[in-house]
């Protein structure tokens, strides 16, 4: 079997030959991060997808970050390399539970986690992701607002905007979900003078110790505010370790879970690796489509979502 080295090089001459970009989420596997075009969160990736001058996109992340590329970027071909990375918390609504919800409040807007299907987003008014969520929110003229499927990012909105009237849905990402303050308390100990960065999909126990929350790409930066500290708690999927440690170097990142062995991990976030790359751009699959009219509804959330100055 070729070696990681090899396949990487097999894989940027793949890109060039077949005229494709590949992009990827903060959470993959470090070698396919490293193999990418750009790395970000779901903003950024989306952003990115949306420009895209390639006529391929390989899209190294869930099905619902390939979907939403697709939306953005009509003409291009996108390809998901397994098509079985999914995520529970875009599966916790369906199309039918949300026309129901929103039966049940007339006159609010629907705010939609991009962590949703398609057909979720084409029937909400706007989307969201972590990065923009309090700011879409506040955009809007509307002072009620639905918020789906995350009920984490929901409250933790809701707390942002306080003027506005949030009820949010039940979903969560278990990932996340599972984790409590005592767990981070216990990491806590073991690092007195540690920083502690927390995703909003994280529980408010764990929000409300956090020194700071937000979305993956941002806790980069996050880690700039705190000049004097050597550690970081970071509570969010371990993927983005990776992106830490390169950019800062000279600092400790520690999960936030307690627990050693049993880091916070996101299985399908880990379904992709290099040889599903190189055969996504050999073999042109999977091929992630969306029906023309669910697509346009779900571009409309989209691209409204994109034009909210942040
Ligand atoms: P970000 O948009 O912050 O990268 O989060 C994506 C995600 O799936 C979190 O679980
Ligand atoms: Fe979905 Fe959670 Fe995985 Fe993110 S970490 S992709 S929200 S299951």
């Amino acid at each position: 079997p070729a070696s990681a080295r090899e396949l990487h090089e097999e894989i940027r001459a793949l890109a060039r030959a077949r005229d494709a970009v590949i992009l990827a989420h903060n959470y993959q596997v470090p070698e396919v991060q490293a193999v990418a075009d750009f790395v970000g969160d779901s903003l950024q990736l989306a952003v990115e997808a949306q420009k895209a001058a390639q006529s391929t996109i390989v899209f190294c992340g869930v099905h619902f970050m390939a979907e939403s590329a697709k939306v953005l970027n009509p003409k291009k071909r996108v390809l998901l390399p397994n098509l079985s990375a999914g995520c529970s918390l875009a599966d916790s609504i369906t199309a039918e539970t949300l026309e129901d919800w929103k039966a049940r409040y007339p006159g609010h807007a629907v705010v939609t986690y991009v962590n949703s299907t398609a057909e979720v987003k084409a029937l909400s008014d706007i989307c969201c992701t972590s990065a923009n969520a309090a700011s879409v929110v506040r955009s809007l003229p509307q002072r009620k607002i639905l918020f789906t499927p995350d009920k984490n990012l929901g409250r933790w909105v809701a707390a942002q905007v306080p003027e506005k009237e949030v009820v949010v849905y039940d979903g969560c990402c278990p990932v996340h979900d599972v984790l409590r303050a005592s767990s981070v308390g216990k990491a806590r100990a073991g690092h007195p003078d540690a920083v502690v960065i927390a995703h909003p999909e994280c529980r408010q126990d764990v929000v409300e110790l956090a020194d700071e929350v937000c979305s993956t790409t941002a806790m980069l930066a996050a880690v700039a505010r705190h000049p004097a500290a050597k550690t970081f708690i970071v509570a969010t999927e371990h993927g983005i370790v990776h992106q830490l440690r390169q950019r800062w170097p000279d600092k400790e990142f520690v999960v936030a879970d307690g627990c050693l062995g049993c880091r916070m991990h996101c299985p399908y976030m880990k379904m992709i690796d290099l040889v599903m790359v190189r055969d996504a751009l050999v073999r042109g699959r999977h091929e992630v489509d969306v029906p023309p009219d669910v697509a346009a509804g779900a571009r409309r959330a989209l691209e409204r979502m994109i034009a909210v100055p942040r």
